[in-house]
């Protein structure tokens, strides 16, 4: 193995430039050449391809996005797109390719290791978390922080106002943003795609809350589900049932930026680390991900499986946020 490609894919998260410094340092410490793919498998399939040194790297481990930036390309999930992209591998030498990205990009990933035969190691980064094999993925942290900070803020507000706000966090199917933030923020209520919805319970709990325990103000956090911006309609349900006053704030793209965190920081570097060792030991067609602190390898082609929320935090929310 002589020179490895690294590409960043799907929505970017905070991480994602540690992790790509980390397979930079220790393909260099292996004495092996970095290449960058600019954009994902659209600039794959265009062959779009940087050398990556120690001094393109350098200062980057604080920003959030990715220096290499990032698509969602329709095209690579055709052959013929595979097929271009796997020709620009040839053209660029590439031995190997590490894939940072979530679970779309690993489905595409794990054709182009078997349709082809390269080597393609993936690492999980998402800020919805929703990537299988991994307890978390690059950039969640921080977006949860985020979604943190902002929850903290509108308590502020809806405390002086004596108001319901409805926050709505990113996170597409899956409620890990919106489980981890509304537990960190105290939120009194939390409506996730995991979880079926009715308005007429949700008001019946905040109204007892309001009645039993003189709450003034609440705030439920929501998460988008396959419609964002559906806290407006939801929140348009829960008033005709509660007739309380209330704001909608949706956080949306706000959680994908801004420098990250120490633990996405640490982990962007820990799995860069690894998935390079994997090149190295002739791995192939896998993900290195971390679960229970220790890294573990999941075929790209399980990635997809269903992630289920952490039991333990969904049964501790209920007590806490009477
Ligand atoms: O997958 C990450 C994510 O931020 C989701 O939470 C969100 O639904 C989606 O990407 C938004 O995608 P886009 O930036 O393409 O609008």
């Amino acid at each position: 193995m002589k020179r490895i490609g690294v590409l960043t894919s799907g929505g970017d998260a905070p991480g994602m430039n540690a992790c790509i410094r980390a397979v930079v340092r220790t393909a260099l410490a292996n004495e092996l050449e970095v290449v960058g793919i600019r954009r994902g498998y659209a600039g794959l399939i265009r062959g779009e391809t940087v050398p990556l040194d120690r001094r393109a790297i350098r200062n980057t481990i604080h920003i959030g996005g990715t220096i290499l930036e990032t698509s969602r390309s329709p095209e690579f999930r055709t052959p013929e797109g595979r097929t271009r992209a796997a020709a620009s591998i040839e053209e660029a030498g590439l031995d190997g390719v590490v894939l940072i990205g979530g679970d779309g990009t690993f489905q595409g990933g794990s054709l182009l290791a078997e349709e082809w035969g390269i080597p393609v190691v993936g690492v999980p980064a998402s800020i919805d978390n929703d990537v299988y094999g991994t307890d978390y993925c690059i950039g969640f942290d921080t977006a949860a922080n985020c979604a943190l900070n902002a929850i903290d803020r509108i308590r502020d507000t809806a405390r002086s106002h004596d108001r319901l706000f409805f926050v709505e966090v990113m996170g597409r199917e899956s409620g890990f943003l919106a489980l981890e933030s509304g537990i960190a923020g105290g939120a009194e209520e939390l409506i996730i795609p995991e979880e079926s919805f009715s308005p007429a319970d949700v008001s019946a709990r905040l109204r007892e809350g309001f009645r039993r325990f003189g709450k003034k103000s609440a705030i439920v956090v929501v998460a988008e589900g396959e419609m964002p911006g559906r806290s407006f309609e939801i929140a348009h349900e829960i008033r005709e049932h509660l007739g309380y006053e209330s704001r909608v704030v949706v956080l949306g793209h706000l959680q994908r930026g801004g420098p990250p965190t120490v633990r996405d920081r640490v982990l962007g570097s820990m799995l860069g680390v690894a998935a390079v060792t994997a090149l190295l030991d002739g791995r192939n067609g896998c993900m290195a991900g971390e679960v229970k602190g220790e890294i573990a390898y999941t075929p790209l082609g399980e990635t997809g499986r269903v992630k289920s929320l952490d039991p333990d935090l969904m049964r501790i929310f209920p007590l806490l946020s009477e």
